[in-house]
């Protein structure tokens, strides 16, 4: 079955390179980025998991915590990440579930049969503090992910769950952003009392409040 956005995110318990977790009381009170790849010893997946681990630090600052997924085993996982570490310049430095009897992988629906019956695509979800979907994307085993896409939209999910806008196109941290549509005037007055400038009267834009 499929995993779509704002549902509770499947709970699991699984083996991990850090050990057996249950998924819901790892995240505990943080955002979450549960991302699979499709291979151990691959060439793009080894580039992934290196990109993941030197970033990290912007995934701690946001409080998101991050973990990965193949149905390979943890042996095969511990194996790889010495590659990975050497030739990527960052230890593999968060958890990785081995999923060899495919539990998450067909909890999350991250097998694809028409694109590849063995193999997990390349999925990435991201849940929130309360424990439900935000983001759901699917790359194919080609194509290397941007994380640092994952990031933005990291912040823009963080900033809209607390302030009642949205980002525009392309937007970055510090960028400008749009009262949401549902928010009439008279509660933007309220709301944003610095102001803001209509450029239509449905988009109406203003500085990114802190
Ligand atoms: C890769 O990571 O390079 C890869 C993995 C599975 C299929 C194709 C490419």
């Amino acid at each position: 079955m499929s995993v779509r956005l704002g549902d509770v995110a499947p709970d699991f318990t699984a083996h991990t390179t850090q050990g057996e977790i249950s998924f819901h009381e790892w995240l505990g009170d943080s955002w979450g980025v549960l991302f699979s790849h499709p291979k151990d010893f691959t060439p793009v997946c080894t580039t992934e998991l290196g990109y993941v681990a030197k970033i990290k630090p912007e995934f701690d600052k946001r409080n998101v915590k991050v973990i990965g997924l193949s149905v390979d085993s943890v042996e095969s996982h511990e194996k790889w990440e010495g590659d990975i570490g050497e030739t990527q310049g960052t230890p593999v430095n968060f958890p990785m579930i081995g999923d060899s009897d495919r539990t998450v992988s067909n909890l999350y629906d991250m097998i694809h049969p028409n694109a590849n019956d063995t193999f997990t695509v390349r999925s990435v979800f991201v849940i929130g503090p309360d424990k439900k979907v935000k983001l759901t994307i699917t790359y194919p085993a080609s194509t290397g992910r941007n994380f640092d896409e994952v990031l933005r939209v990291i912040d823009s999910l963080q900033l809209t769950a607390k302030f009642k806008v949205a980002t525009p196109a392309n937007w970055q941290e510090g960028n400008d952003v749009i009262i949401g549509a549902a928010v009439s005037d008279d509660e933007a007055k309220t709301l944003f009392p610095g102001g803001w400038k209509t450029v239509k009267p449905y988009l109406r834009v203003l500085p990114q409040p802190k």
